[in-house]
């Protein structure tokens, strides 16, 4: 039998922005935190380089030096107010985790230490500034443990294993979620005044991701069934430095440290692309330059990967190069230990999965699928925005790379997730409580738990002539081909196509574990629905956009076009047809310019 049960807030996901959301949220309002995993298993915990703050504890910084370099980072598709915003609230964010108790690396004198990360730079100077706060090489792993720790104190109430599948909205506003508990199989209904959603990424549409396996884009999935557009959604981030062929991230932390990108060649072949930061570039314009290495032929062994070099006498000798100081004047110069100090995981990672020790060899990488820029529309607080003129949906909310704000535009910076995940979780946990201190509950419909069961019995009762593992490697691939790192018409049209093809192969899909107790069959063939869908819209997003900007490389439309791109695109996917409508970029006081790195 459905169970039922009633809370004025409920969070869906237990990464960052949940935990954040959950804690503020549930300090004016009966809360639950809902999660298919162990929160502390959160995908949160694999962000390694750092939060950016300009905190300014080793050099001068501004938060409008942060905001300028968000805005030209995003390509100039981030609205701006939403920018400042989140880049002025950064650094009592920061503050407040350190309070928490957030063990974070310190300077000498025992202040907050920060590093360099790609398109965080001096804006006078125009050279990488240390913004980066970090925890070693575990920035993300540290926030989720700490936050998770404030939530117990907290006593916020949590459901883990609990994977939402659907959200109810009555009377045009929230009415609840369903979700299907993992150990019983059984469905509840969580009724609620507000509900947020912070269900992350979707990196999984891809082959090399840096994504875990649980990033499928439920929330944005489950709330374009319900009519709901999804945001920019064409844009997705690759990330400069995966493992070669695994994907697993290798932070830009190594490059804040002062490692580098060397081709077939030995050339540190960045100073050609980006002459004053080099490898600090933003991350969009070191993965295509990455792509053009190896298709020029100067991967390493005539692979498509290269060297990301660490080792302590590479980091010196392009140091002494660059003529880089530490702040007290003196020559930046590291030793073997003061790498492994300060990267520690991904040492570890490498020695592990790759046999190769960075203090001695270089790293083998590619970009590796990382971050969706698009989601669920919100504004600043949180609040989901349906239509184009940014209607709010009353007791909607996400945050989180879930969400988009829009702070990242086309292009992320690095240290700007852990920043949107805290900023906008807390916002939207104090929205959410104050929506609900002044709403009343909405009645559920006659049997809230249909479309949910509709959904699963189809599974269920599947003809099962297809394999799901055999249409997801389908999926990945093709999007891994011709809706990654460069985009033409007639790749992605194929991918389209093929991507369709699939869709209609998922409907006679079988799961072969017909059981009730932790039927990961089952969810995860749910999951290859959502990773289909996302993979549709992203295409059909990515095909109409006729031009060029942040991590949307056409070649066949190589430039930036601001006259008729300078819109944010919104998707809905109606009757299996994804249907498609725009709306305008908020500019506050940053105009929009080339992007000179
Ligand atoms: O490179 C990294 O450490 C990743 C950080 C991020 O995506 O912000």
């Amino acid at each position: 039998m459905t169970k039922t049960h009633e809370y004025e807030v409920v969070i869906v996901g237990a990464g960052g922005a949940g935990l954040m959301a959950g804690l503020y949220a549930s300090r004016g309002a009966k809360t639950a935190v809902l999660s298919k995993l162990y929160p502390t298993r959160s995908h949160t915990g694999a962000a390694q380089g750092g939060i950016g703050a300009a905190l300014g504890n080793h050099e001068e910084d501004h938060p409008e030096w942060h905001a300028f370099d968000t805005v030209k980072g995003s390509d100039y598709l981030g609205d701006q107010d939403a920018i400042e915003f989140m880049c002025q609230e950064a650094i009592d964010v920061v503050y407040e985790l350190e309070h928490m108790g957030l063990p974070f690396s310190r300077t000498q004198e025992g202040r907050i230490a920060q590093r360099r990360f790609g398109g965080h730079t001096n804006n006078i100077t125009k050279k990488p500034v240390q913004r980066a706060c970090y925890a070693a090489d575990r920035t993300g792993h540290m926030i989720l443990q700490t936050l998770y720790q404030q939530c117990i104190k907290n006593n916020v109430t949590f459901f883990d294993e609990f994977h939402v599948l659907d959200v109810l909205i009555e009377n045009r506003a929230a009415a609840g979620v369903v979700a299907l508990e993992l150990a019983t199989g059984e469905l509840h209904v969580f009724r609620a005044k507000a509900v947020i959603f912070a269900t992350g990424g979707h990196g999984r549409v891809w082959s090399v991701t840096s994504n875990a396996y649980a990033y499928t884009g439920d929330g944005v999935a489950i709330t374009l069934r319900r009519g709901i557009p999804a945001e920019d959604m064409e844009f997705f981030q690759f990330h400069p430095t995966g493992i070669f062929k695994l994907g697993i991230l290798i932070t830009e932390g190594v490059r804040g440290e002062g490692g580098v990108l060397l081709n077939s060649e030995g050339e540190r072949f960045m100073d050609r692309y980006a002459p004053t930061v080099k490898d600090l570039a933003s991350r969009d314009v070191v993965s295509r330059a990455m792509y053009l290495e190896i298709k020029e032929g100067r991967g390493i062994n005539g692979k498509s990967y290269l060297h990301l070099d660490v080792r302590p006498e590479t980091v010196n000798k392009y140091a002494e190069l660059d003529g880089r100081v530490r702040p007290d004047g003196s020559p930046y110069r590291v030793t073997a230990e003061e790498i492994l100090s300060k990267l520690p995981d991904i040492i570890d990672f490498c020695r592990t999965y790759l046999g190769v020790d960075p203090v001695k060899q270089p790293m083998p990488v590619q970009p590796t699928a990382h971050y969706a820029m698009g989601g669920i529309p919100t504004n600043m607080y949180g609040e989901v925005v349906i239509d184009t003129n940014n209607t709010v949906l009353p007791g909607l909310y996400a945050a989180g790379e879930c969400a988009c704000v829009s702070v990242h535009g086309a292009n992320r910076l690095g240290t700007n997730s852990l920043l949107d995940i805290t900023v906008f979780g807390k916002h939207a946990g104090m929205r959410a409580a104050e929506y609900a201190r002044g709403a009343d509950f909405q009645p559920l419909p006659a049997d809230p738990t249909a479309f949910t069961r509709q959904q699963l019995d189809k599974l269920l009762n599947g003809k099962g002539t297809e394999r799901a593992t055999d249409i997801a490697n389908e999926m990945k691939a093709v999007m891994m081909e011709h809706v990654s790192v460069f985009r033409v018409e007639e790749g992605m049209s194929q991918a389209l196509e093929k991507i369709r093809e699939l869709k209609a192969r998922f409907q006679n899909v079988g799961v072969s574990d017909k059981g009730k107790v932790f039927n990961t069959d089952l969810l995860n063939t749910w999951e290859l629905g959502n990773l289909l869908d996302l993979a549709e819209v992203t295409t059909v997003a990515a095909l109409a956009r006729k031009e060029s900007r942040g991590a949307h490389a056409r070649d066949d439309y190589p430039k930036r076009d601001d006259a008729n791109w300078m819109k944010h695109s919104l998707a809905w996917l109606e009757d299996g047809q994804v249907r498609l409508d725009y709306k305008p970029v908020v500019i506050t006081k940053y105009q929009p310019k080339e992007r000179v790195y």
